[in-house]
């Protein structure tokens, strides 16, 4: 984020998401899912955002697109090509200047024939010509096109949901677990279109649960932790232990098959039972008593980091120090 000088596709900074629920009968409460949240694409760059099952991920691409449920309540701002993006905003570049692929195949119209959602209602040659070489691409038979969901597997319908997705014009991609269900060929195929696309100057965000996954295709990797990031980090910085910044994500690197699959004890709190201060806390190596009080994010190594405990610098800077202090005493 701080070291990087490129145009913003996409900014999000300092987003909350609530839900108001009712507690007991008609005691009206506040849940909240999402915290402070910060995430940015810059042109041409894959951000994959990785986190377990329940931190957020999926609220988010919601947040963004503007189709979070009735009860939901959004605070902070999201910044699309450098303009604020409002709900009335939303509701004009959702499936046009912001694609998305869903996490669900229910998000398929079940009324409505494959090729017309594809199409968006689009007949003209060009617009078929280009279903039929994404369909080709993605070995959909060609009937395809008329078919109703229901008669697609569901491998299938994750194609015809990436096929739509990449049919229209979009600047950003958001992709919500596209890839689970799909032969691996076809899903190596899906995170290269990922690539291309972004290569040509747009933005994608790849949200996954599968680090390994993100590590291959991504630029940039947000860490997501109980609804807030708690690092951003170059892929590079996966190479090595010691540029990765914040605990949580030092031990997703540790349980990482090749890294030896070395797990931490515990799971991520439910939203309704977050400790005081660092989500991570409970958990943490590192923590005290200081973890217990605001955790504000700060950029180290051009990354950012949710931690008090992460260094700026551990490798030149303090040891330039050390030496001089041993050359003054001795
Ligand atoms: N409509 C809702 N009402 C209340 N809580 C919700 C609602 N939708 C999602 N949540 C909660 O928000 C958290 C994040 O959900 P989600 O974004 O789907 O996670 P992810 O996609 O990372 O698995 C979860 O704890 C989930 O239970
Ligand atoms: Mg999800």
């Amino acid at each position: 984020m701080s070291c990087q000088e490129k145009h913003h596709i996409l900014e999000i900074s300092n987003l909350s998401v609530s839900f108001r629920q009712y507690d007991r009968g008609t005691n009206q409460i506040n849940l909240p899912v999402i915290t402070n949240l910060n995430v940015s694409v810059h042109d041409g760059e894959i951000v994959a955002v990785v986190g377990s099952s329940g931190s957020g991920k999926s609220l988010l691409a919601h947040a963004i697109l503007g189709i979070l449920p009735y009860n939901a309540s959004l605070a902070g701002e999201i910044y699309f090509n450098q303009e604020l993006l409002t709900e009335e905003r939303k509701k004009q570049v959702r499936g046009k200047e912001i694609a998305l692929v869903p996490q669900s195949v229910n998000y398929l119209d079940p009324l409505m024939k494959v090729g017309l959602q594809v199409r968006n209602g689009d007949k003209s040659p060009g617009v078929m010509e280009r279903m039929k070489a994404l369909f080709r691409k993605y070995h959909l038979e060609q009937e395809t096109e008329n078919l109703y969901p229901f008669e697609c597997s569901g491998g299938m319908s994750r194609r015809i949901l990436l096929s739509t997705a990449l049919m229209g014009n979009p600047r950003l991609i958001i992709a919500d677990e596209p890839t689970p269900g799909m032969e691996l060929s076809l899903a190596k195929k899906a995170m290269e279109d990922f690539r291309q696309f972004a290569d040509e100057g747009n933005g994608v965000l790849l949200i996954t649960h599968d680090i390994e996954l993100a590590l291959e295709v991504a630029d940039r990797i947000v860490v997501f932790y109980a609804g807030t990031t708690v690092e951003e980090a170059l892929v590079s910085d996966f190479e090595s232990l010691e540029k990765l910044r914040h605990p949580y994500t030092k031990a997703l690197w540790r349980a990482m098959p090749r890294n030896g699959f070395e797990t931490i004890p515990g799971s991520q709190p439910y939203v309704k039972e977050l400790p005081e201060g660092c989500v991570f806390g409970p958990r943490c190596p590192l923590f005290s008593e200081e973890c217990e009080g605001e955790i504000p994010e700060r950029v180290v190594r051009c990354g950012t980091v949710r931690c008090i405990k992460c260094e700026e610098d551990h490798s030149h800077h303090h040891h330039g120090r050390e030496e001089a202090h041993t050359h003054a005493g001795s």
